[in-house]
């Protein structure tokens, strides 16, 4: 299975707006913890709400086997913008990725031009970022690739090589989203989408460049299908959302991922 960068699999952890008091949090990442001791092979980011981040980092101490990140950002990095929160705010608290362009984002108006410039940010501040794409639905005649590939483009525009090493590439289909396991994209239409976003870089960098670029897969992985789109999703890792509040079976998925 090809790995990123660095040779390791990724994992990201989307809590998105749960759960809603900070001692749940407590329990999840107390019981994540212990397997994230365990892992050799896979990266593992978690990505709380960010009222709770700085709490939680805190409680691991030193240990390193547990990766933060947040759910957004802004594009400005100073100003009156109430609500929001700044590139410095989050290198400041330690955590080392950014999530940019969630559909659920998206969908409250986030276009591609801010996603873009988030992404910039991100990047030109020496943190990871975390670009999710995915189209809305799929036609008969394939419609979504010409989005998918004006998406990458777009939300890319203006970044520069150097930079590739620190991206991931979540492709999360918005209609497998928040569902089950049975709703999502089998491993098929994962190691497809895989290549074909790698096709979208290549043309838009250049093969070596590219090959830095991490691409995971997101929407409705539960531990009922982790172990058959890891092994034949041919994917770097993945995007987790509703599964990874469940701590004892994301502690399972990280476990399959971690062993693949
Ligand atoms: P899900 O969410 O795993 O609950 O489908 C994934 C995501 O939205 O990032």
């Amino acid at each position: 299975m090809a790995k990123d960068s660095q040779n390791k699999k990724i994992v990201v952890a989307n809590w998105k707006m749960s759960p809603e008091t900070i001692d749940e949090a407590f329990e999840i990442l107390k019981k994540v913890k212990e397997t994230a001791k365990t892992l050799k092979n896979t990266k593992l980011v978690i990505c709380p709400p960010s009222l709770y981040a700085n709490e939680l980092k805190e409680s691991l101490g030193k240990s390193k086997k547990i990766l933060f990140g947040a759910q957004n950002v802004f594009y400005e990095e100073k100003g009156a913008h109430t609500g929001e929160i700044s590139i410095d705010m989050i290198k400041n608290l330690g955590m080392g990725y950014v999530i940019v362009g969630h559909s659920e984002r998206r969908i409250l108006g986030e276009d591609d031009n801010i996603v873009s410039k988030k992404i910039n940010l991100v990047l030109n501040s020496k943190l990871n970022a975390i670009l999710c794409i995915g189209e809305k639905e799929r036609s008969e005649e394939g419609d979504f690739l010409l989005f998918i590939s004006e998406q990458i483009k777009n939300s890319l525009h203006g970044v520069e090589k150097k930079y590739l090493k620190n991206l991931i590439i979540a492709y999360e289909p918005i209609w497998a989203i928040g569902k089950t396991a049975e709703d999502a994209m089998d491993s098929r239409g994962v190691h497809q989408m895989h290549l074909f976003i790698k096709k979208v870089l290549k043309d838009l960098f250049d093969e070596k460049s590219s090959e830095k670029v991490a691409i995971i897969y997101g929407g409705s992985v539960e531990l009922e299908n982790t172990e058959e789109l890891i092994e034949n999703g041919n994917i770097n890792g993945f995007l987790i959302g509703h599964e990874s509040l469940n701590a004892d079976k994301f502690c399972k998925i990280l476990k399959i991922v971690d062993k693949s």
